[in-house]
């Protein structure tokens, strides 16, 4: 079931309201519905947003993303069309259910702070939960978390006042997070914060989704940011969604020239992250392995190396084929004695520009892992200027077998192997 799902949505400000919907409905144009007194600013919107996704919503100023963001969370009254949330259809609560809905399923973000300057962080980032009555000692605990979370929990007794703008940003985060529900409503989050702290607040939201598995709606008219973070983009032009799509179907087929001219704009080396270019982890070789082994199934993928793992997911280190051919020569019974090299390692998060560096080195390959240096995948070689130089990904089954043809591989054999 889809966390969100708009059906054949509508919202049209001014007169004659419903009149206009099915005119529109009919064929005409905004212009024309224009003419008799009625703005329409969401036309026939129809998506889901999946559990755990990143849902952007992208489009210049007037295009209509916070309408359509405030008929989701029922701020807003639907002209026309279905809202459901989950299991509930949001479009035929009553108030009091809609009220329920929004506080137990939902948290906004938005892009000024909306922080109480007389109360301290820890109240601010506790509020949610005080509207929905929960008493105090939990939701000052639950904010507390909430705060660690985005790193301020050294400002909790602070007032927001003596916070920066990206500081302020973190405790409208807090607050969001600190109320449990599933899905994040972010218009405009980070627009107000200048480019350094906009950055780092978007790893952060990556960080956090990556761990928490919030389902987000994130509003911008920023296309690098829209890509960064985007899942999936709906891009939104007059009112009516152009076109929906992952940031590679945007990039390879833009479905007109008003997203093509977005993407005259965009910066793939800062826009594509570690995320969009890796693929799946290869089992890691237990350094109690036989080298003769190891050999042959080096041999069998035509990999020039292999991870050793240190048991616990981790990357201990990656050994050569010449080293792991000598270990062989003087028969020894495993890899225990094999200077390995140490791990190339970067993170999701990592741009493309800064992976250039890396991924250069050819005796290791590069390995992506999570905050406790736990293996997430690695970087295929090529896939770096593949991606900068826009050339389509190979297929995702082609990946497995052929993964690094002079790097590390995928080792199978279950004796050789502990993950
Ligand atoms: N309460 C209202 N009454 C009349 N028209 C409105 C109202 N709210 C929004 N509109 C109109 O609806 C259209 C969409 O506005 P909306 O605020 O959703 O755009 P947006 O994409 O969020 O823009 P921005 O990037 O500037 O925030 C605009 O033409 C706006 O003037
Ligand atoms: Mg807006």
């Amino acid at each position: 079931m889809p966390a969100v799902h708009a059906e054949g949505l509508f919202k049209v400000f001014g007169r004659r309201t419903a009149d206009a919907v099915r005119r529109l409905q009919d064929g005409a144009s905004v212009a024309e519905v224009r003419g008799s007194g009625a703005t329409p600013a969401v036309i026939d919107a129809t998506f889901s947003v999946e559990p755990g996704e990143i849902f952007v919503v992208m489009g210049l100023s007037g295009s209509g993303k916070s309408t359509l963001l405030r008929m989701l969370n029922g701020l807003l009254e639907t002209t026309a069309g279905t809202v459901r949330v989950g299991d509930a259809e949001l479009t035929a609560l009553d108030a009091k259910g809609l009220r329920r809905l929004r506080q137990e399923r939902m948290s906004m973000v938005f892009q000024h702070f909306a922080l109480f300057p007389h109360r301290s962080v820890l109240d601010n980032a506790a509020y949610a939960l005080e509207v929905r009555g929960v008493d105090r000692a939990t939701r000052r605990a639950k904010a507390r978390e909430a705060l660690a979370l985005v790193g301020l929990d050294q400002w909790a007794d602070q007032k927001p006042g003596q916070l920066s703008g990206g500081m302020k940003q973190r405790v409208g985060l807090a607050r969001a997070l600190a109320a449990e529900t599933d899905l994040l409503l972010m218009d405009e989050a980070f627009s107000a914060l200048d480019p350094l702290i906009r950055r780092e607040m978007q790893d952060q939201l990556l960080e956090l989704q990556a761990s928490l598995g919030k389902t987000i709606v994130f509003i911008t008219h920023d296309l690098n940011e829209a890509m960064r973070l985007g899942d999936r983009i709906a891009i939104m032009r007059d009112g009516r969604i152009v076109q929906i799509g992952t940031p590679d179907q945007i990039l390879e087929t833009p479905a007109d020239d008003y997203v093509r001219q977005f993407l005259a704009d965009v910066d793939r080396g800062r826009v594509f992250t570690a995320r969009h270019v890796m693929v799946g982890a290869p089992a890691l070789v237990a350094p109690t392995a036989a080298p003769a082994q190891v050999l042959q199934t080096m041999h069998d993928h035509r990999s020039g190396s292999v991870l050793v793992g240190d048991g616990d997911g981790r990357v201990a280190g990656v050994a050569t084929e010449d080293a792991v051919r000598a270990a062989a020569a003087v028969g020894a019974p495993s890899l225990a004695g094999v200077a390995l090299l140490p791990p190339v390692e970067v993170r999701t998060t990592t741009t493309l520009s800064d992976l250039l560096a890396p991924a250069a080195q050819d005796e290791v390959p590069v390995t992506v892992v999570d905050d406790d240096r736990r293996l997430l995948g690695v970087v295929p070689r090529g896939a770096v200027l593949a991606a900068l130089g826009g050339v389509p990904r190979p297929a995702p089954a082609a990946v497995p077998e052929s993964l690094h043809p002079a790097g590390a591989t995928a080792l199978a054999t279950k004796e050789a192997v502990r993950g």
